[in-house]
C-alpha cells in the first residue's frame, strides 16, 4: 500500500474511541508516529481512564509506533506536558488532529451551567490549547530554519454547529466555534506553510449512540473490514490522512464533511442579501418595508422608477 505520512509524527486528541481511534489507526497506517491522547472519561467527560494505551498496543502489534498520553485536552498543564512529550520523543510533530469530545445534551432551560461549561471547555479551550502549543512551537522552528514547516491542523466540527440541533445550545455552539477558530488560525499560521482544516465526521460511536440510546458500539478496529457500513465512523478517517498529507499543502480553512460514502466540501457564511442606505442612518419605521422586498424577498417590490 503506499503511504501518505511515512516519517511524519501525529497527535490525535480523544483517540481512545470512536472516530479519533480511526485516525490514530489510519494515521498509523500511513507510517506516521502517533501520540495517542485520551482522558478515558465517560461520554459526559466524567472519570478517567487508560483507554489510550489499547490504541498505542494496536498500532505497535500493526507495525507502527505511538506512545499513549492520558491528559485532559481542556487542561494547560496536560497539554504543555503532553506536547513537551511529543516533541521529546519523537523530536518534532507535523499533525494534530483535535478530535477529542463530548456531549451533555438538554434542552436549554434543562441545561446546567457546568454543563455548558465542560462542553466548551473539551471542545473549545481544548482545541485552542493544543493549538497554541504547536503554532508556538512551529513559529519558533520556521524562525531558526527558512521561515516554513511541515504542519497540518485538522480539527473536528458537527452537523450540529454547522447547522444547528434540539437539545445541543453547549454543543453547537463549541463546534461552531471551532469552525470559526480554523478559519482564523489558517490566516495566523499561512505565512509559515502550516494549513487548518476542519472535518465533519459521522457515524455510531459511544457518544453518537448516547444519544441515540443505543447499547454497544462496536470499535472502528473491531469492525468487519470487507463489510461496508455506512455507520462506520472511521469512513472519515482516509479524509483526515489525505489533509494530513504533502498532497493537500494547497487546501486550508476549509470545512469538509465526510460521513458514509460522501464527502462535503461546506460553504461558510456569505451574504444572501445586502442593501446600502447611501451613508444615511436606517430609519427603524422605514425598514418593515425594506426587509420584507430588498432582504427577505417575501414581498413583490413593484414597479421602482429611476432605478
Ligand atoms: N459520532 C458522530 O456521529 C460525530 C458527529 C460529528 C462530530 N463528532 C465529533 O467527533 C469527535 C469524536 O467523537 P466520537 O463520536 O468518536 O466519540 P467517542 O466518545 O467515541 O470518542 C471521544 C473520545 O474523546 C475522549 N475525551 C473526552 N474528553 C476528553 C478530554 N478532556 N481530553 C482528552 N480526551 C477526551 C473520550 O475519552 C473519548 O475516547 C468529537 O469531537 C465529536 O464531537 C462525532
Amino acid at each position: 500500500m503506499p503511504k501518505l505520512l511515512e516519517g511524519k509524527v501525529a497527535v490525535v486528541t480523544g483517540a481512545g474511541h470512536g472516530i479519533g481511534r480511526g485516525h490514530a489507526l489510519e494515521l498509523a497506517r500511513h507510517g506516521a508516529a502517533v501520540v495517542v491522547n485520551d482522558l478515558g472519561s465517560t461520554i459526559k467527560g466524567e472519570g478517567k481512564g487508560d483507554d489510550a494505551a489499547r490504541v498505542v498496543e494496536l498500532i505497535w502489534k500493526r507495525g507502527g509506533r505511538a506512545i499513549a498520553d492520558f491528559g485532559d485536552v481542556g487542561d494547560e498543564g496536560d497539554v504543555e506536558a503532553m506536547l513537551a512529550r511529543a516533541w521529546e520523543e519523537f523530536g518534532r510533530v507535523d499533525i494534530l488532529v483535535n478530535n477529542a469530545g463530548i456531549v451533555r445534551d438538554r434542552a436549554i432551560w434543562n441545561m446546567t451551567a457546568d454543563d455548558f461549561d465542560l462542553v466548551i471547555r473539551v471542545h473549545v479551550r481544548g482545541t485552542w490549547l493544543t493549538c497554541r502549543g504547536v503554532a508556538q512551537r512551529w513559529r519558533a522552528e520556521a524562525k531558526q530554519g527558512d521561515g516554513q514547516v511541515y504542519g497540518r491542523i485538522i480539527n473536528t466540527v458537527s452537523g450540529a454547529g454547522l447547522l444547528g440541533n434540539f437539545g445541543q445550545t453547549n454543543y453547537s455552539a463549541a463546534k461552531a466555534a471551532i469552525a470559526a477558530m480554523t478559519q482564523t488560525l489558517s490566516l495566523e499560521l499561512a505565512s509559515i506553510g502550516v494549513t487548518v482544516n476542519a472535518i465533519g465526521p459521522g457515524g455510531l460511536t459511544r457518544l453518537s449512540a448516547g444519544v441515540s440510546g443505543q447499547a454497544e458500539v462496536p470499535e472502528p478496529d473491531e469492525r468487519d473490514p470487507e463489510t461496508f457500513d455506512p455507520k462506520d465512523p472511521s469512513l472519515c478517517c482516509p479524509v483526515v490522512a489525505w489533509l494530513a498529507s504533502e498532497e493537500a499543502s494547497y487546501v486550508s480553512g476549509q470545512v469538509i464533511r465526510a460521513i458514509g460514502e460522501h464527502i462535503h466540501l461546506m460553504g461558510g457564511w456569505t451574504e444572501r442579501a445586502s442593501v446600502s442606505n447611501h451613508r444615511q442612518r436606517w430609519d427603524a419605521t422605514k425598514l418593515g418595508s425594506l426587509f420584507a422586498t430588498d432582504i427577505f424577498g417575501v414581498r413583490a417590490p413593484g414597479l421602482r422608477l429611476g432605478g
